[in-house]
């Protein structure tokens, strides 16, 4: 996990999924709240995009949408497509659910540094032992949606952690 331009004001995050209607809007959701719990809003810029186009400019899935409420979470990113060129010069951390998702992403990396700026958020799944990406629920049902919260739960308090470990002057509550 590395980071260029250490000095910019704020570290910037950028969750990716396949259709930026289910998975990235919801980590997109909860870390924002993680990070605003933390007392460091300022501190963070938070996005989501997805790797197809199908969904652009549409609300999350009504299922995402629902289940994330149930949490207290609002899950209203409006989605958009990963744009290789403008994303890996904005962005610090593009954070991917699952090995498809980092496949596509990283082939589409020129410079190594930018590839190294592409993470996992499985290794960040402290709480699940075993599980080794975040599950697409698009096809599930319920308990699919309630499995991918968990997870990106889980992930995101830890991708946090890390984060502010590297970060040190951050200074979380
Ligand atoms: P997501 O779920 O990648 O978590 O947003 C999906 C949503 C839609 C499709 C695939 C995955 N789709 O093929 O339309």
């Amino acid at each position: 996990m590395t980071r260029q331009n250490q000095d910019k004001e704020k570290i910037s995050l950028l969750f990716i999924c396949l259709g930026n209607i289910c998975r990235s809007p919801a980590a997109h959701a909860i870390m924002q709240r993680d990070v605003d719990d933390a007392g460091l809003t300022d501190r963070f810029s938070i996005d989501s995009a997805g790797i197809g186009p199908w969904h652009v400019g549409s609300l999350p899935d009504r299922r995402m949408r629902q289940h994330g409420a149930r949490r207290g979470l609002d899950v209203s990113h409006i989605a958009r497509q990963f744009d290789a060129g403008r994303d890996f010069r904005s962005f610090d951390y593009i954070v991917v659910m699952d090995d498809d998702n980092y496949r596509t992403i990283t082939k589409m990396a020129t410079t190594d540094a930018d590839r190294r700026k592409v993470i996992k958020m499985a290794d960040y799944l402290k709480d699940h032992h075993g599980a080794q990406s975040v599950p697409d629920p698009y096809y599930g049902d319920g308990a699919d949606f309630e499995l991918a919260l968990d997870l990106i739960e889980d992930g995101c308090s830890h991708l946090l952690q890390a984060i502010n470990g590297k970060e040190d002057n951050l200074a979380m509550d």
